[in-house]
């Protein structure tokens, strides 16, 4: 079974403040996250004491209604916010808004440059951290060949419909062979059969270089065939209202180890089933 546990939030070892390191482990940690976003009329909070952990190789679906902060989990794990309070860790670091070298991020709105082509769009990441234009272009190709865009390297953003402008942000993550991958509804505008077929490749790819993955998703299906663990998130704000491992043959459509993740991860949202029952 995956490491991945539960950490309280008054989890009793506190990180060291002088190292700025976790007593938790590799991998990326939330211990005890809290969140509120402060505006002249208010503040909203947002998460409410978030803790658990996606160790090393390992892929962590995040499920949850709309609005109850998942965008907002990725993007203190990628630095881009500071928790109001806990901490976040990767690889045992505390994590700090700046620039960090193993993450890979595909955001729900793809970002696009648009005065760049899509092979540009996904090699820049690569020449950035020292590619040539020439090696990196060539793993733009493959990796848009993968998400099923082999040919539409020379095209601009603007000339793709959403569902390819998504993908190609996906091409841009995986692009990097990141260590950390944060996927924020990467298929949300993909259609059903292509997104089947980017699951399986998304599986493969994973197998292959191994992240450690955080995955966000409203699929629970894509969550089961994924994820090594499924966090269930409550309404805003959001805790952790349980954590549920997948194992390998949960993930066999037909069979009763998938009906039954997929009626027990439902129930937690609060949409009752009887997937189960035939
Ligand atoms: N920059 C911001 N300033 C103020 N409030 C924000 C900001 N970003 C998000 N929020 C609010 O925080 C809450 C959580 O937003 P977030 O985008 O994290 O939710 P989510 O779970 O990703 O939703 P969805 O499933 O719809 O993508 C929402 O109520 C949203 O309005
Ligand atoms: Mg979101």
């Amino acid at each position: 079974m995956p490491d991945i546990r539960i950490y309280p939030a008054a989890i009793g070892h506190p990180a060291r403040q002088d190292e700025g390191r976790s007593a938790t482990g590799d991998g990326l940690v939330f211990e005890g996250i809290s969140h509120a976003y402060v505006a002249a009329n208010g503040s909203t909070p947002v998460l409410d004491n978030v803790s658990f952990r996606a160790g090393p190789g390992e892929v962590v679906c995040v499920v949850g209604p709309s609005g109850c902060g998942k965008s907002t989990l990725l993007n203190l794990a990628a630095g881009l916010l500071r928790p109001t309070a806990g901490r976040a860790y990767w690889k045992g670091r505390e994590i700090h808004p700046g620039v960090n070298p193993d993450l890979g991020m595909a955001f729900q709105q793809p970002g696009l440059f648009p005065w760049m082509t899509v092979r540009r769009n996904v090699a820049v990441g690569l020449t950035t951290r020292g590619s040539s234009r020439v090696e990196a272009n060539r793993r733009a190709d493959e990796i848009l060949d993968t998400v099923g865009l082999s040919g539409f390297g020379d095209a601009y953003p603007n000339q793709l419909s959403g569902g390819m402008a998504q993908r190609v942000g996906i091409a841009r993550a995986l692009a990097l062979r990141p260590k950390l991958l944060l996927l924020d509804e990467p298929f949300a505008s993909v259609d059903a059969f292509t997104r089947l077929k980017l699951q399986g490749e998304l599986k493969t790819l994973l197998s292959l270089d191994k992240p450690t993955v955080l995955f966000v998703t409203h699929d629970v299906s894509e969550a089961i065939l994924l994820g090594n663990e499924i966090v269930v998130m409550s309404p805003r704000p959001a805790a952790v209202r349980t954590i549920i491992p997948i194992e390998r043959e949960d993930r066999d459509r037909a069979g009763p180890g998938y009906a039954r993740k997929m009626t027990e991860i439902l129930k937690h949202l609060g949409v009752e089933t009887n997937l189960a029952r035939d």
